[in-house]
């Protein structure tokens, strides 16, 4: 199998991290190929926002918000594993899309192509042993995700985080065969 299907194949969403850090050259890297990702009318509708301890503690007050809406009867475990959630990963990337309130076609197509290149981030570091994690969970959408990034609410959606770092381990996934999914039509 040559290395790029193999990168394809192979690639699963990592949830635990060992501590070694990322280097800055393999995140240039990864940028780099997300910057190539395919896009419609050449908007490039993409950002990515690495988020540092300081930008990471600023979401923890709504972390903990949101834990205890969800649970009112959330314990210290309960709101440290959320905590951990944001300040454990390695490397936590916000992602933006573009958003066009006045081209809904618009607007989806640039979604599109922002999960194009989202994607393109996760190969390129999956292909130098580093996993990722797609994120969308209730944190990733809360207002005060966009105020932390300073970005407007109004021009930007965040569309979920990704969680960076060395695979602790590497989890099976279920996939459909392939005779469910590819019909070749006469
Ligand atoms: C749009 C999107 C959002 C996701 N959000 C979450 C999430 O909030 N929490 C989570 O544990 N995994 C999330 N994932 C990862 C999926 O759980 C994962 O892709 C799925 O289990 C299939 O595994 P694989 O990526 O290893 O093929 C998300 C994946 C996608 C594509």
């Amino acid at each position: 199998m040559n290395f790029a299907q193999e990168t394809l194949i192979s690639r699963r969403s990592i949830f635990s991290f060992t501590d070694r850090p990322v280097d800055r050259d393999l995140l240039e890297e990864a940028f780099e190929a997300a910057r190539h990702a395919p896009c419609h009318k050449h908007t490039h509708p993409w950002k990515f926002f690495v988020m540092g301890e300081s930008t990471r503690l600023r979401l923890i007050p709504s972390v903990e918000r949101i834990v205890r809406i969800k649970n009112p009867e959330a314990t210290l475990q309960h709101v440290e594993k959320a905590r951990q959630k944001i300040l454990g990963p390695p490397e936590l990337i916000a992602v933006t899309s573009r958003k066009s309130p006045d081209d809904p076609f618009r607007e989806e197509e640039d979604y599109a192509a922002t999960v194009c290149a989202l994607h393109n981030l996760v190969l390129s570091l999956w292909s130098r042993g580093v996993g990722a994690q797609w994120s969308t969970g209730a944190i990733t959408r809360d207002p005060v995700v966009p105020e932390v990034l300073g970005v407007p609410e109004h021009e930007e959606r965040v569309i979920g985080f990704i969680k960076v770092g060395y695979p602790e381990e590497v989890p099976l996934a279920k996939k459909k065969a392939l005779d469910e999914i590819r019909f070749y039509l006469s």
